[in-house]
Parts: C-alpha cells; structure tokens; sequence
C-alpha cells in the first residue's frame, strides 16, 4: 500500500493504472476505520482491480464546530489496518490539498436533502457534495462505494451524480453492526460505559419494530420506536422517519411505497448516532 498527500501525485498513479486497463475501485473516509469501512475496502477489491482510499476529516460537512473538534483521528492505526486489506493507495490529503479555494458551491438535491439529516445538520449535505465531487474528480473511479448505515448520503451522492453528469457508478453496501446490534461507528469510541451499554437499544428498538410493523401502522410504528428508546435515560432520539426508500419522503401507509426504510438519529449524551432499518425492499 503507497500513501499519497497530493492530488497531482494521486492522479498520476491512477492514470497508470487506467493505462493499463485497470478498474478503479474509490472508498472516500474520514478514518477512525472499522470493520463498516473495511466492508466497503474488501467490496471494491472484489469488484474493481485497483483500490483506493480517502482519509479526510471534511470540514465542509460539520455543522457544529465541537463535532469536528472531537472527531476521532488516528492514521497509525488505519494505515495498519489497511494494509491488511485490498486497498493499493491511500490517498491522505490536508484541507489545502483538498481545498486549495474556500469551495463556494452551492448544491441543490431537490426534497432529498430537506429532510432527516439535512433538516437537522444545514449544510452537512453540501459539505458532502462538496468533497466527495472533489474526491471524485481526482481519483476518477469507475466505482465508489458507500456504507447504508448513512443512507440519506447514498441517495445524496446519487444525485450529485446524476446532477453533475459523473460517470462513476455508486455501489452500496450494507451495515455492519457490532455483535450487540449497536451499528458501528467512528463516534461509538467518543461513547461513556454507560452511554456504550444502552446504545444497542437503537438497533433492537429498529429491529423489533420490523415485527411491530406487521400487525401495526406507519404512525404506531413510528411512535414505538420513539418511546422504546426515549425510554432510556441515556438516549434521547432527534428523529425518526419512515420514508420512501427512494424520495426520502415520509410514507403515511405500508402501501405507500414498494421500499419503506426507517431513518434515525438518537443522542447519547453529546454524541449522535444514527441508524437505518429497511421495512419493505421489493427490489431485493
Ligand atoms: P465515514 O463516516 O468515515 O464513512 C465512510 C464510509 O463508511 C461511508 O460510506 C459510510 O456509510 C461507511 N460506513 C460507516 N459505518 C459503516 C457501517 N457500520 N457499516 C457499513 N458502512 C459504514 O461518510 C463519511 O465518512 C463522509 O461523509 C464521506 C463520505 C467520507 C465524505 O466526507
């Protein structure tokens, strides 16, 4: 594995791997890496013939300045661990390098990104869009693979794709949990005992609630999820919605959509947290 700080150097090598006929596989980070990131390594290596990762801690996408602060960073530790996978370039670029302008653009994702995430963190979303079309423009993958665990970023990278006419193909690929169900995250280390212990409760809440859901509507499952985790004096959920796996919309009944996920995003403390369960998937 070659660690890379530039963009020209980073270019250059991937243009000599196109050269010769190689596929490019991209997973974009922000480190702090778990086996959720090392599921996307191992995915790209098995798709595509080159893989390559970023490390970059995005100031663009952090609505509170204390999030960004305490963002967990430890690049010892993610090169050892990616040098146990398939990943050929590390690409590990400062903010000069992956900003050398202030970036003033301004995205627009249409209902995508009013909603969730995108109600509750203004601006995150264009801070993405931001680095992941800069991301891309370097790297120029021919795939780029996302973790489901952010769900609404997925829908969000699809449509600056599409909007800017990109030919990358975004690949997902599903939530890797810890063995109590709590989906893993870079921010469960910033997590207390305590905080730790009751945070599985947000994925059993989601997953029983799979089951609620059949014999219960869109507003009763909604309102369980809520109160089982409310319930805990550690956690406090900011929202849940049912949504259109594809609009992002909320959906009033089960017959509303052939793709129904419920999105969450709960505090613990300080830190947030967020998971995704998909109720109904028609397609899979
Ligand atoms: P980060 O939170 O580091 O996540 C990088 C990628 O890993 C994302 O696609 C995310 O969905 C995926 N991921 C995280 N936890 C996962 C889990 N438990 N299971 C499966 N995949 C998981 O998402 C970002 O960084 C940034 O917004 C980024 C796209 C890099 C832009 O800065």
């Amino acid at each position: 594995m070659e660690v890379v700080e530039t963009s020209a150097q980073l270019a250059a090598k991937i243009k000599d791997f196109k050269a010769s006929g190689k596929t490019i596989g991209f997973v974009p980070t922000m480190g702090a890496l778990h086996q959720g990131h090392l599921s996307l390594v191992k995915e790209a290596g098995r798709l595509c013939d080159v893989v390559v990762v970023s490390v970059f801690v995005n100031p663009t996408q952090f609505n509170n300045p204390d999030d960004l602060d305490r963002y967990p960073r430890d690049i010892e530790k993610d090169m050892a661990l990616l040098r146990q996978t398939a990943c050929e370039l590390l690409f590990v670029p400062s903010v000069n390098e992956v900003y050398p302008e202030p970036d003033t653009r301004v995205f627009d994702f249409g209902s995508i990104d009013k909603v969730m995430e995108g109600q509750f963190r203004p601006g995150h979303f264009i801070g993405v869009a931001q680095v992941v079309s800069r991301l891309f423009d370097i790297v120029r993958p021919h795939k780029a693979f996302f973790g489901a665990k952010d769900f609404q970023q997925i829908a969000v990278v699809r449509e600056m794709v599409r909007q800017l006419n990109m030919s990358v193909q975004v690949v997902d690929c599903p939530i890797i949990r810890e063995e109590d169900g709590l989906a893993m995250s870079s921010r469960n280390l910033l997590l207390n005992d305590e905080q730790r212990k009751k945070a599985p409760l947000i994925a059993r809440s989601l997953f029983d609630s799979c089951n609620f859901a059949l014999a219960n509507g869109v507003k009763e499952t909604r309102q369980m999820v809520m109160d089982a985790i409310n319930a805990s004096n550690q956690l406090e959920v900011e929202y849940f919605e049912i949504v259109d796996g594809n609009t992002l919309q909320p959906v009033m009944l089960w017959d509303d959509s052939d793709y129904i996920v419920g999105c969450i995003a709960v505090y613990a403390g300080e830190i947030r947290l967020i998971d995704n369960v998909v109720y109904k998937n028609s397609m899979s």
